[in-house]
């Protein structure tokens, strides 16, 4: 669903999500098979990667491209990256992802990793992430399915709330949403990416599952599961290449990328900002670059 209003955000700041989610080793087997995805999938290489939703940046040493930009709404999850990764490769950016602070076509490569659940409207965002990647560039997108093979069950024996065959997308708690495979295909599509590769993964998120085997072996089970082509597990990966017409690759460099998020000018240092011709300055905090209202 595309909507004119502003869509709601789901907001991460000063959220405990490492200690919560990944801390304690519940998740050790999710997290491998991300991990190995990622490596699998996404093509070796690249200049500047844009990582979408980056968090506190779990994912991010993954990347092989020369530079890797964090994007995420939360400050504090990009305090908490920035501690463990370093400034070496990696730039920070504080943003919206519906209103992404870059010039157009200036990556070549892109992920967005368990993220896209948290928004309402998908063709507003994957419109936004187009923009910004060069012609080629690959997009590496999971998201969260609706189709999977518990809620096909359940749906079978009349016991699953929605239908997991209706392409539309189910909030099922406040802003999570899970997205049926041929909804995010058409959407993707609309916004001129051709999908490459798709599978789906984590099939065996089952506590018990989980305590009663290692880690290796479950992966490697899924690894079997995601070969089969079924796309009926819980988590979806799609391998996207950006289609024609944008400029090709822009070869800026550092702060040369950033545009303004509302009005997409050139900025200018000025001092500890990003300045807009207008005026508007874009703070940089403690090595963050700031694209959104801080509260001091
Ligand atoms: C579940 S976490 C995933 C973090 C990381 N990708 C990972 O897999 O560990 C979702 C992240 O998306 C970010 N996020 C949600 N809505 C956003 C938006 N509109 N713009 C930028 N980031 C957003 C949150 O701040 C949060 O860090």
């Amino acid at each position: 669903m595309t909507t004119n209003a502003q869509p709601r955000i789901c907001d991460y700041e000063n959220a405990t999500y490492r200690q919560d989610f990944w801390e304690g080793g519940a998740r050790v087997y999710e997290d491998l098979v991300e991990r190995r995805l990622i490596a699998r999938l996404l093509p070796p290489g690249g200049r500047r990667l844009l990582e979408l939703g980056a968090g506190y940046g779990r994912l991010s040493r993954e990347y092989r491209a020369d530079q890797v930009v964090l994007l995420d709404y939360s400050l504090s999850q990009l305090r908490e990256a920035r501690q463990t990764l370093g400034d070496e490769r990696f730039i920070y950016v504080a943003a919206d992802a519906y209103h992404l602070p870059f010039q157009a076509g200036v990556f070549d490569r892109a992920t967005m990793i368990r993220v896209l659940h948290h928004f309402e409207d998908v063709p507003r965002v994957l419109n936004g992430i187009r923009r910004v990647l060069a012609p080629g560039a690959y997009f590496l997108l999971e998201y969260a399915n609706k189709r999977h093979l518990k809620a096909l069950i359940r749906h079978a024996l009349g016991r699953q709330a929605y239908d997991p065959n209706d392409p539309a997308p189910i909030e099922f708690v406040e802003m999570n949403f899970n997205f049926h495979p041929d909804y995010i295909a058409q959407a993707l599509q609309n916004a001129r990416m051709a999908t490459t590769r798709r599978l789906s993964a984590s099939y065996l998120r089952m506590g018990a599952l989980k305590r009663a085997l290692p880690t290796r072996l479950l992966v490697a089970l899924d690894e079997m599961a995601q070969a089969s082509g079924w796309l009926v597990g819980p988590s979806v990966f799609a391998l996207n290449q950006a289609q024609d017409q944008t400029p090709d690759q822009v070869q800026l460099q550092d702060e040369a990328i950033f545009a303004c998020p509302h009005t997409g000018r050139r900025l200018q240092r000025q001092g500890d900002a990003l300045v807009s011709p207008e005026g508007r300055a874009w703070p940089i905090r403690d090595g963050i670059y700031v694209f959104k209202q801080l509260d001091s």
